[in-house]
Parts: structure tokens; sequence; C-alpha cells
């Protein structure tokens, strides 16, 4: 039943609930069980109540150390928290820059990776995939993207959310469907991966002070794995990088002027950039290792 994502284990630390919305159907109850099951979380029966009500019984009930509560919807799957915010998969504005591409525009994430039709991309820090999904769209079908998520929460409602999310425009979807989401901590993954196993390696870490808090990005913050790029991190990630590791920073940020970066790709009068290390540098990186 959970075909739509591959779990590991020694993931993020956030535990929470899992339930149904009300009036669930028989497959969203065994849904939300055989997902409580397999990922070792508490699953709580949905009574009539409110999911605040809900959370409070189950805080009086014994310390789950919970920190929302995940719902089973009949094709989605979205994560309530306390603070009265939702966390729910969205394309979020890979929608407008994938209609831009299409139209023959420039996206500075791709012009960092310099990425091209059939190539394969490791996203080791998948959040929401938006970006992910505008990597998907350049590299086409013959092309591939893996994503990697270590916030539990935030890996298991995007990956559901890629497989049943239905945008209007079909090149948003088709690579929506093709992105190969992987729930675990990217430093596993990446000691895994054989040399040059991708085209590029790119990371998009959680920034200490958010760049402008959308309502789509808000929710995230409570669940992501705030972990930022260590140098082992980045040197696994050199050589696993046949061309390029990307790392999107702000452009007055510490990835701009890092001494071991080849180039930094943003506009003047962008807030964000991609800091880009290929050539040299990534050869220096792996044999410094
Ligand atoms: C800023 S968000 C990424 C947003 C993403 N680029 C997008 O377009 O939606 C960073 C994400 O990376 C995840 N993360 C942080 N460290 C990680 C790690 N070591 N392995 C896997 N995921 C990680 C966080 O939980 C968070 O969801």
């Amino acid at each position: 039943m959970i075909d739509f994502i591959e779990l590991r284990d020694g993931l993020c630390g956030v535990p929470f609930l899992i339930t149904t919305t009300r009036d669930p159907r028989a497959e969203q109850v065994r849904e939300a069980r055989s997902l409580a099951e397999r990922t070792g979380q508490t699953y709580v029966e949905r009574s009539v109540g409110s999911l605040t009500r809900l959370y409070e019984a189950a805080r009086h009930a014994g310390p789950s150390g919970a920190k929302g509560i995940l719902v089973v919807h009949r094709d989605e799957y979205t994560v309530w928290l306390p603070e009265g915010l939702t966390f729910r998969y969205h394309p979020g504005m890979a929608v407008h820059r994938i209609k831009s591409l299409a139209q023959g525009g420039h996206d500075p994430m791709i012009s960092a990776m310099e990425l091209g039709p059939g190539e394969r991309v490791l996203d080791c820090t998948a959040g929401l995939c938006s970006d992910a999904l505008v990597a998907s769209f350049a590299v086409g079908p013959e092309g591939a993207v893996q994503a990697v998520e270590s916030s539990l929460p935030v890996a298991l409602t995007v990956a559901k959310g890629l497989r049943t999310y239905e945008c209007e425009r079909k090149d948003v979807t088709a690579p929506m469907r093709r992105i190969r989401l992987v729930a675990a901590r990217s430093d596993e993954v990446l000691r895994e991966l054989p040399d040059g196993a991708f085209d590029v390696v790119y990371f998009d870490p959680m920034f200490h002070e958010p760049v402008r808090e959308s309502t789509g990005i808000a929710p995230l913050r409570y669940l992501a794995d705030p972990s930022p790029v260590s140098a082992a991190l980045l040197t696994e990630a050199a050589r696993v990088a046949r061309r390029s590791v990307v790392i999107k920073d702000r452009t007055d940020g510490p990835w701009a002027h890092d001494p071991r970066i080849t180039r930094f790709v943003g506009g003047r009068k962008r807030r964000i950039g991609y800091a880009v290390i290929s050539g040299a540098e990534r050869s220096r990186l792996v044999e410094g290792a």
C-alpha cells in the first residue's frame, strides 16, 4: 500500500500521530494503520472532535512527544500542527518556473546546473520538491530525478502528493510523477552511491532566517531537518556528482563567498543564488577527502 516512497531508518526525529479524516473510508483507516506500523508512529482513531481535541487527548493519555498529526485523506496527506498551521503538498513556484522554461525562458537553478535532457539529478534536500520538479521537467522522461528527505512527515506528505496531485498542465504533472522520493538522510544515501552516479547533486538547506515567509513554506519550518551542509557531506556529494554540486543560498550567504566554489549564479537583483562546485574545485574536494 505504501509503494509511493522508499523508507529508510534513522530519520530526523519528528514524532507525530497518524489519523484519518472524519467518516473515513475503510481504505483510509487501513492506510493510516499500516503507515503507523511501517513508520513506528502512533495511530489514533479519528473521533468526532477536532484535531486540536484529538491532539490534547493524546497528550493527556501519555507522553507521545508528537509535534503534529498526519491526516490520511482520500487522496492526500496533510500534517496538522498545534501552531495553527497545516503542511500539505503543492508544487508552489515550480508551475510558473516550468511555464517560463516551456516558453524558452531562463531559470537560474537550471542554468547553474547546466541541465539538459536525459541527465540525472540527486536532490539531497527535497522539501516540497519544487526544485526537484523543475529539474525533472528539464531532464525530461529520459532523465531521472531522485530526491531525498530526512523529515518523515515531510517525506510522506510530499511523496503522496507527487503521486496524486493533479495540475491542469500536463508538463507539470508528468515530471511530478517521475520524481523518486526517498525518506532518508542524504549523507546515508550518498555514501551508498558509486562515483559519478548523478550528473548534478543539489542542496537547498534550511536558512536560519527565512528569506520571505510565505504561507506555503512556513509549516515546513516546524517539521524540517535544520542540518547545514557539512564538509563531510559536501565531499561525498562531490564524489557522487559527475559534473557539479549546486547549493542554493542567499546572495549574501556563506556559500556565495566560499573559497571551495567555482562560481555563484544569481542576478544582482535576486536575493537567492546558486553556488556551483565543478571542474578543478570538485576534483580538489574529492582528492582532499
Ligand atoms: C529548504 S527545504 C528544501 C526546499 C526544496 N528545495 C523545494 O524546492 O521545495 C530543505 C529540506 O531539506 C531537508 N533536509 C535537511 N537536511 C537533510 C538531510 N541531511 N537529508 C535529507 N533531507 C534534509 C529538510 O527537512 C527540508 O525539508
